[in-house]
């Protein structure tokens, strides 16, 4: 290696963390060596053809730096090139609701002592994980550095973060510093700390943000009590520098692979050392219940659900992204053909996970055609398109223009000037203009 050329990187795991990983060390000019067990995603990523999720930049971030990035289902070709092992396998929950730490057990056994190796801990994992790993091998320096990516922005939130956190114990020193100068150029402040305290920190982060949510939310419940706006609550509460305005978008509550999991991990972490988090058990039934309240939103206006034709508009937890897991779409749909109606959907991208995961819900291939005969429709994720839909249209297509605008995300007068009523969730009630239409 001469003095220009940056040090290899070993990636492994390569689902969207491990990719977006890959991707962008690439681009800060390290050789990429990424691993993964499933053969099929590696040979498609060798080809270039598709990748496997949907990020915006990613596929042009690895086409970019095709020349520096390897991919191989052998860990050995990783650990023959590089030193800094980057562990992005997925741990997720199981039946108790404890992280499956399986893969990343497979991955620790496959590491040689002595190799002069450092395992990087992306994965996010149960405090108390890495201090355990050390314990039987000690011989392997262990450095935690969580992620906090956003899907739908991981390429940006990695190239450009807030704070890069890194924990690592005596032992790890030189590990740590070594992770400190891969993440150097991108900026941030880095958080230099132990490995139990930089676990905590990424699962604490979430449950935070849960948290928030699911309070904003709350408030939206009451704000529907006392004709209030949440909206302009939260908008009010947020120039507090102390608050803070992000977070504080009220809905049918979070989704997603991290919320859920990070806030129940958490949970359960706790528990499991006799502490009873109250808080949080309160977060997650909140998040349950403001999903199944749309149902009941529904059922003032329309009565008995059954024989109605209900359309949802998205599908994915969150927009600019084609991930379903936990979103509020798959309670909603099972939750409406539990009371008998007949659901249709709409998702600009979801829609191939949308058929695998919905099997029983009719999966349009555009708004117009989910909202046809319609007795209601709920917007379920604020995809940009939506905004931009002829309302007037949509209004005239349905069998009774009804819009339970789950996100917040339309303007009611201008829904209610195009004959809709219009319910969003903690936003005052409709006037009554289009009932009288
Ligand atoms: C989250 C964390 O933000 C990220 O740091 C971590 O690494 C992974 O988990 P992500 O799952 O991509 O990221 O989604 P995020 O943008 O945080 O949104 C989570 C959910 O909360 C979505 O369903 C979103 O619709 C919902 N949300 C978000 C709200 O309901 N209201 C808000 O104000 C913000």
């Amino acid at each position: 290696m001469n003095a220009n050329e940056k040090p290899a990187i070993g990636v492994i795991g390569v689902g969207w963390v491990g990719l977006v990983t890959a991707g962008c060390f690439a681009q800060l000019g390290h050789p990429v060596f990424a691993v993964d067990v499933d053969e099929r995603k590696v040979d498609a990523l060798r080809a270039g053809g598709e990748l496997p999720i949907h990020e915006p930049g990613l596929p042009e971030l690895i086409e970019r730096n095709r020349g520096r990035l390897r991919f191989t289902t052998e860990i050995d070709d990783v650990l023959d090139a590089a030193r800094l092992l980057f562990c992005c396998v997925d741990t997720p929950p199981t039946y108790s609701g404890d992280a499956d730490l399986s893969r990343v057990e497979s991955v620790i056994a496959a590491l040689p002592d002595g190799g002069g190796h450092a395992l990087v801990m992306k994965s996010t994992v149960p405090a108390g994980t890495g201090t355990a790993i050390r314990r039987r091998r000690p011989g392997l320096a262990y450095v935690s550095c969580p992620e906090f990516l956003k899907e739908g922005s991981a390429v940006e939130d990695f190239l450009h973060p807030d704070r890069v956190v890194i924990g690592a114990d005596p032992g790890s020193e030189a590990a740590g510093d070594a992770v400190a100068d891969v993440y150097e150029p991108l900026g941030g402040t880095q958080v230099r700390t132990d490995v139990a305290s930089a676990e905590m920190i990424k699962l604490a982060s979430n449950a935070f943000l849960a948290t928030k949510i699911s309070f904003i939310n709350e408030i939206a419940n009451v704000c529907e009590e006392v004709g209030a706006d949440v909206s302009e609550v939260a908008g009010g509460m947020g120039l507090d520098d102390r608050i803070g305005p992000k977070f504080l978008r009220a809905g049918i509550g979070w989704g997603g692979s991290c919320f859920g999991k990070d806030t129940i991990a958490l949970k359960k972490l706790a528990g499991n050392t006799g502490y009873h988090f109250q808080l949080l058990s309160a977060v997650i039934d909140v998040n349950e219940l403001q999903k199944r309240r749309v149902v009941g939103k529904l059922k003032q206006h329309l009565g008995s659900l059954a024989g109605r034709r209900i359309a949802l508009l998205g599908l994915a937890f969150k927009p600019d992204t084609d991930d379903m897991r936990d979103a509020a779409s798959l309670v909603l749909a099972a939750r409406l053909q539990g009371e008998g109606a007949e659901v249709r959907a709409y998702d600009p991208i979801a829609e191939q996970r949308a058929r695998e995961l919905l099997p029983d819900v009719e999966i349009s291939d555009s708004p117009a055609s989910a909202l046809e005969g319609a007795d209601a429709a709920i917007l379920v994720t604020e995809w940009p398109e939506f905004a931009e839909l002829d309302w007037e249209e949509s209004a005239r297509r349905m069998a009774n223009p009804l819009l339970v605008d789950g996100r917040n995300f339309l303007d009611p007068a201008r829904l209610r000037a195009a004959g809709f009523t219009y319910e969003g969730i903690g936003r005052p009630a409709d006037g009554g203009a289009a009932a009288e239409a």
